[in-house]
């Protein structure tokens, strides 16, 4: 079946501007998996993925790994509907599953300031599991003003704001298959 994506014609979007296409976001995908598979060989990560942005990024993800996984969700609220950090960052969902002793592997879908992951892995730190590692599709790095180490990145950018394939503006556009830098 021919699915019709005339919605994403760009003479229909002016305020978007392709930033990466399915196909790179494959490649992307498929390179951090390989790795990933490679570092965990011979043991069972817990991949826990943040809502909501993460959900298509975790989703490809698992399905390219080699190694088996366990997967958990939480979520965390912080950016109201705008572009900027509230600052004020709040668990809105915790861990399900046992993590105590476990390898984690927190998935996010962008790294920006950096404060939502340090909550983050605080958070999940409490739970004492064995190992901690990162992995972002996106490291955003100009305002990063958090001092956390990534261990997977997908893709590089500086700054803007980006939208599609998970990421939102104000719950709009996460259907969109490539991501696009919104011009607010
Ligand atoms: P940080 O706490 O400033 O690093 O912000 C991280 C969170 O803000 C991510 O989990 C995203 O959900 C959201 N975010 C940051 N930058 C963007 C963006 O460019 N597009 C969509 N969401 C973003
Ligand atoms: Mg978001």
């Amino acid at each position: 079946m021919q699915i019709d994506y005339n919605f994403l014609n760009a003479e229909l979007m002016p305020d978007l501007i392709p930033v990466l296409k399915k196909t790179e976001i494959e490649q992307v995908v498929t390179s951090v998996a390989m790795k990933i598979s490679s570092d965990y060989e011979g043991r069972e990560p817990v991949l826990v993925g943040v809502l909501k942005g993460a959900f298509i990024f975790l989703s490809d993800l698992v399905r390219h790994l080699t190694i088996p996984v366990k997967i958990d969700f939480i979520r965390v609220s912080s950016y109201g509907s705008g572009d900027v950090s509230s600052g004020s960052i709040r668990l809105t969902k915790g861990i399900e599953i046992d993590i105590a002793d476990k390898d984690l592997l927190i998935v996010e879908d962008i790294v920006d300031s950096g404060l939502t992951l340090k909550y983050i892995t605080d958070y999940l730190l409490s739970f004492s599991p064995k190992t901690v590692r990162i992995c972002t599709l996106i490291d955003k790095y100009e305002r990063r003003e958090a001092e956390i180490r990534i261990d997977y990145i997908g893709q590089t950018v500086k700054k803007g704001f980006l939208v599609g394939y998970g990421l939102d503006y104000a719950e709009g556009y996460r259907n969109l298959p490539d991501i696009y830098h919104l011009k607010l």
